[in-house]
């Protein structure tokens, strides 16, 4: 990808190219020869899996010294990336990370499935009344396994389900064999099951199926416009709109130590209901006459350095969009929530507020990365050098790609001909 890239790029003439991967390839061969001729330079070494024992246990990168660079405000972020590229670097930083461990239960596996346990290759799900979940999913799906799946609102196409997909509504409380199998979603904290259901889908992993958060499916429309600068003056975006008294006690003190814009209705600062499209009208989306104030979010959140994320629940594995908004938008999210959130997002990409002695300390090393570009671009590492952690696991099991894994689940159990339990 990389090299299809600067190939591509307009300035370089083929010529140039070729003349230039020449000179690549001669580098590359010295890299590689030079060393084990001279017989020493351990530094310079290809590392792969079984060196792994030969790289130091600890290996300090730009965020293990925060504060002792000289203050630095930026706005470029492509300054900064430059900044860190010649002062750290990708490989330092995939060697650091090489050893990082994330426990895999709490993500479901979504391509591992015994396929000799599927029970029928085809499954129609009918989508009931649910809140969140866009039509656009509606269609026909190839699935693994050679599984076909329906996925649709339409009852006549749906006539012969063997899911009935519940949100709003309890599903019914009785079910006969050859009716279609009862399936409920509830991605909030409090996800309890109804007890009515026959395959539970929730957030977190021991449920029949897991959808996470980290998708695109909440809305349909969006402006993924992300800035290129970031601003100086403030630092921290935030936008509640449901005041819980705990959540915006723990915003309140924090946002107090650090400039901040908070947009939505809870500890307002910047007035009206929806400035950031005034604020920032790069955010407008072409063939948008009303606006809603998602249609912006990410793009105004990408104009900040960070953003304030707060769950309404702060409990295992429970890790809402409001830590996955702000970090597709490039902002680095400063997180109030799961205890074992690391095991869903990549490596140094949040800055975790439960490893602060107390708020203060937070907004301190908040205002010193803030004004640190090598340490500041190391957030934005994970993506600039592929280190996912589990987090490409949590992308797949997210809400986008549920009518597949539904479907293998409900084909499992046998459809609507599953033996009724109750
Ligand atoms: C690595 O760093 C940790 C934490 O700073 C420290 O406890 C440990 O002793 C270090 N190990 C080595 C081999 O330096
Ligand atoms: C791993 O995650 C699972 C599911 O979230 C959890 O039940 C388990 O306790 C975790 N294990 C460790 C060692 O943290
Ligand atoms: C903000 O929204 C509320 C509710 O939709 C509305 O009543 C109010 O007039 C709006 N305020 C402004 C300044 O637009
Ligand atoms: C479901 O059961 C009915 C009645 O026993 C049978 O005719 C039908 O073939 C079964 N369908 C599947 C997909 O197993």
């Amino acid at each position: 990808m990389a090299n299809s890239k600067y190939k591509s790029y307009p300035i370089f003439s083929s010529q140039c190219i070729s003349y230039l991967a020449s000179l690549l390839a001669v580098a590359i061969v010295l890299t590689l020869v030079l060393p084990s001729f001279l017989g020493t330079s351990p530094s310079l070494r290809i590392i792969d899996k079984k060196d792994d024992a030969k790289i130091p246990v600890n290996i300090t990168t730009a965020v293990d010294s925060i504060g002792t660079r000289p203050r630095e405000p930026f706005t470029d972020l492509k300054l900064a990336y430059d900044h860190w590229d010649s002062e750290v670097g990708c490989s330092r930083f995939r060697d650091k990370f090489r050893r990082w461990k994330v426990n895999k239960t709490a993500v479901q596996q979504t391509d591992s499935g015994d396929c000799s346990k599927l029970k029928l290759d085809h499954v129609s799900v009918h989508v009931k009344m649910v809140m969140w979940i866009p039509d656009y999913l509606d269609g026909l799906y190839e699935c693994r396994c050679g599984l076909s799946c329906l996925w649709t609102r339409n009852e006549a196409l749906a006539d012969r389900a063997d899911v009935g997909l519940y949100q709003f509504y309890s599903p019914p409380e009785t079910r006969n064999t050859g009716e279609p199998l009862r399936a409920f979603v509830e991605l909030e904290a409090w996800r309890a099951p109804t007890g009515h259901e026959d395959i539970f889908i929730s957030y977190h992993s021991s449920s029949d199926v897991q959808a996470t958060y980290a998708g695109k499916t909440f809305r349909t429309t969006r402006s993924y416009n992300v800035a290129n600068m970031k601003r100086d003056d403030v630092l921290v975006y935030w936008s509640s709109s449901r005041c819980l008294d705990s959540r915006d006690a723990t915003a309140k003190s924090f946002l107090s130590h650090v400039p901040h814009h908070s947009f939505g209705r809870c500890l307002n600062n910047v007035g009206g209901n929806d400035t950031a499209l005034e604020m920032y009208p790069d955010c407008q989306m072409r063939d948008n006459p009303v606006p809603q104030w998602w249609d912006h979010l990410h793009c105004a959140m990408s104009h900040y350095k960070f953003v304030l994320a707060i769950e309404n629940t702060w409990t295992e594995s429970y890790v809402s969009e409001k830590l996955f908004y702000p970090l597709e938008a490039g902002a680095v999210p400063i997180y109030f929530g799961a205890p074992n959130v690391w095991d869903l997002v990549p490596p140094n990409s949040i800055i975790d507020a439960s490893k602060f002695e107390s708020i203060e300390k937070l907004a301190e090393y908040v205002k010193a990365v803030a004004e640190d570009p090598v340490a500041y671009a190391e957030f934005h590492a994970w993506r600039r050098c592929g280190v996912l952690g589990n987090y490409g696991k949590v992308r797949l099991a997210s809400l986008d790609t549920l009518p597949c894994r539904l479907c293998e689940f409900a084909s499992m159990k046998g459809g609507r001909n599953a033996t009724s339990t109750r």
